[in-house]
């Protein structure tokens, strides 16, 4: 199969040769019309025609015709990169839900393993994800692997990814849902099948780490009640699962680097960096934040 990044851009360049075409030809015919029959030439004013039946039949069969091939062609790309529509019709995808939130995203892997903002995939294999928003209408655009395609609540819309190069894949939302719609990065990396499997197994598994003194800060506050971090009792709904969030290269969704001094200063204002979040501030003491940001760069 073609990946979807060239089936666009094959149909692309296609509409755009014959738009070329066309261009050239309307504008080689005005140029010549204006020099054949300017005024110098001409005695008297221009001899008035009206009707002609076969200049009028060509100029609408022929711009219909070319419609009508573009098109076909555009719906057979549409159907080609729009990703399977029922579940297992197809063996040999994998097929992940990707479910935007204000302002964050999840995914869900087969065996229902989590992840959050960073999706991880394999290259040389066709991924095909279905699309869910957990609010409002969100869109899901990462230009170097396929188009864009809405995440409207209530319903499921598909679309398909597939990276031939390894790399990392930036995206962002592309429909406003929000006060901090610019900060929806979308960042897909791609990765070789069996560092992508490695992946996947360390995102199934339950946190990491053992009990510490900033596990007990992040339960005796209100955290607890938005985040799950699995295998530590926390099992808050409303926010983004943390329970590898130090495997991830990003913080809220693209606005900071993830490291220790971007954590402590995201938690300790997330409303700074992210104006509008959900995210609270909850106010600790210095010791109760670095034992915290200490726990949460551990879960790997
Ligand atoms: Cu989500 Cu814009």
């Amino acid at each position: 199969m073609r990946p979807p990044v060239e089936a666009i851009a094959q149909l692309s360049i296609f509409v755009g040769a014959i738009a070329l075409l066309i261009f050239i030809g309307v504008e080689a015919a005005l140029i010549y019309a204006a020099w054949r029959y300017r005024e110098s030439r001409m005695a008297g004013p221009a001899p008035q025609i009206h009707g002609n039946r076969t200049l009028e039949i060509a100029w609408t069969a022929i711009p219909l015709l070319i419609l009508a091939v573009v098109f076909v062609l555009m719906l057979g790309t549409m159907r080609e990169i729009g990703g399977s529509v029922a579940a297992g019709s197809s063996p040999g995808p994998l097929r992940v839900t990707a479910k935007g939130y204000q302002w964050w995203w999840e995914y869900r892997y087969p065996g229902n393993v989590l992840a959050v903002n960073e999706m991880h995939i394999p290259v040389g294999t066709p991924i095909d994800v279905d699309l869910e928003s957990g609010d409002v209408i969100h869109s899901f655009w990462v230009p170097g692997l396929s188009g864009k395609t809405d995440m409207i609540p209530g319903r499921i819309n598909h679309l398909r990814l597939y990276a031939s190069k390894p790399g990392v894949y930036e995206g962002a939302c592309a429909e406003f849902c929000g006060v901090e719609h610019a900060w929806m990065r979308i960042r897909v990396v791609a990765e070789d099948p069996g560092t992508f499997q490695t992946w996947l197994d360390g995102q199934a598994k339950n946190a990491s780490g053992a009990a510490s003194r900033g596990q007990q800060v992040f339960a005796a506050n209100v955290c607890v009640s938005c985040h799950t971090i699995r295998g530590a009792n926390a099992g808050g709904q409303a926010g983004p699962d943390l329970t590898h969030l130090a495997s991830r290269a990003t913080l809220a969704a693209g606005v900071l680097p993830n490291d220790a001094r971007s954590l402590r200063a995201w938690i300790a204002d997330p409303q700074r960096y992210k104006p509008g979040a959900l995210m609270p501030l909850v106010p600790l003491s210095d010791a109760d934040l670095d034992a915290l940001v200490e726990y949460l760069g551990s879960l790997r």
